[in-house]
């Protein structure tokens, strides 16, 4: 049981706001404050090269504890600074053929099947959208039946976007195991939202941000990158610390998933994420997402007995992400009426996951994300200050 006391008194921003745009960036708990405001003095105060240094040991151990979060090893992760670019240098490291196929989810991220629209342009590589189930998640078997000698990837979100939807990545995992085809998860919500193992999942490659319901600070992010895959991949960006100049014609990348990092980066912030890594594992993450599934669910339920209100969440399996529509006012004027209240929601709209919303009919939607210092009182609050427009 998460003590919701302790973690509120832990969280500076909770005095001010009622925080239900865990989604979009969460409120760092005072330790990840604490953690990249010293380090930024310090630098102020010694150089930046200097501090580096001399915390050397500390920037390393970050890897460590991403690992444990992740359940992969230390050489598996690259630190980057967004999840866009996690998933980017994956990506774009590998290479498509005219007739190659990629297999994707409905809720797609846009940055991700911008890319895909990119390479398709590029290489003529196919990009499919796999059928959902039903009740809204990927569809596994079907999946399986897609699957032919040319499909080179499957690329899937695991929480979207736009909806409390978690999709089934353990069975998507198999079903790209049985068939050795590379698979590349989008984590970017469900890491710091529930447990994750790499290995029960069987992804090859997983990119994930700090900001969300990591509750790192923003502009930090990383890219797991299964060991046995690095013998294919070479990033399509390189530097002197991704690779090293050995003779005049010859360079040789890491041999770790570092080859995907530049460089330069803020190691105040890659130790924000690592300080808020460990504090989601110290809370423990099945606690954590016991926790925003329950309250996603007192949400949703909440919001169902005012009439007007619609909820669009789909899925047999639904997590911290609720999204409504209220009869007669634009999710814009929502949004705006609960910021008028110290409540914070954001707005998601089509075009942030067309293939789902496009299919669904469904126009700009109120995102509600809660996350486990969120109350069942902000949670009653919010319910009551949209019943009222
Ligand atoms: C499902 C999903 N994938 C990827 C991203 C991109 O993350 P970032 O903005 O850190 O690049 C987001 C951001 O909202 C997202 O919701």
């Amino acid at each position: 049981m998460i003590d919701v006391v302790a973690a509120r008194a832990d969280t500076p921003g909770a005095a001010f706001v009622t925080h239900f745009n865990n989604a979009g960036a969460s409120l760092m708990p005072r330790p990840v404050v604490d953690a990249v405001t010293e380090y930024l003095t310090e630098e102020s105060r010694c150089g930046g090269y200097e501090v580096a240094e001399a915390r050397a040991d500390e920037l390393r151990s970050v890897y460590d504890t991403l690992a444990v979060l992740i359940g992969s090893d230390r050489s598996e992760i690259a630190i980057t600074d967004s999840a866009t670019r996690a998933w980017d240098a994956a990506f774009s490291a590998m290479t498509f053929h005219p007739g190659d196929r990629i297999l994707t989810t409905a809720s797609e991220y846009a940055s991700n099947a911008i890319a895909f629209l990119q390479a398709s342009k590029r290489t003529g590589v196919s990009v499919e959208v796999v059928p959902n189930r039903p009740t809204g998640e990927i569809d596994p078997d079907a999946l399986d039946r897609m699957i032919d000698d040319r499909v080179r990837l499957i690329a899937i979100n695991h929480v979207p976007t736009n909806g409390g939807l978690v999709n089934p990545a353990a069975e998507v995992g198999r079903v790209a195991n049985a068939h050795g085809i590379t698979y590349l998860l989008d984590a970017c919500q469900s890491v710091g939202q529930m447990p994750i193992d790499v290995d029960a999942i069987g992804c090859d490659l997983l990119s994930a941000t700090s900001r969300k319901f990591l509750r790192g600070p923003r502009g930090a992010g990383f890219l797991y990158v299964r060991n046995a895959m690095l013998e294919y991949l070479e990033p399509a960006v390189l530097d002197l610390h991704g690779a090293r100049w050995e003779s005049l014609d010859c360079f040789a990348m890491r041999p770790d998933a570092r080859r995907f990092e530049l460089w330069e980066r803020s190691p105040a912030l890659v130790l924000g994420m690592g300080v808020a890594a460990r504090y989601a594992v110290d809370i423990g993450l099945g606690a954590i997402w016991d926790r925003v599934s329950e309250l996603g669910a007192m949400l949703r339920s909440g919001l169902r007995d005012v009439s007007g209100i619609r909820v669009h969440d789909v899925g047999s399996v639904q997590g911290a992400i609720v999204t409504f529509t209220v009869e007669g006012r634009s999710a814009v004027e929502v949004k705006a009426a609960l910021h008028d209240t110290a409540i914070n929601v954001s707005v998601v709209t089509p075009t942030s996951a067309r293939f789902d919303m496009e299919e669904r009919g469904l126009p700009d939607l109120v995102r509600a994300s809660v996350h486990y210092f969120n109350t069942e009182q902000e949670i009653e609050r919010l319910t009551a200050v949209v019943a009222r427009l």
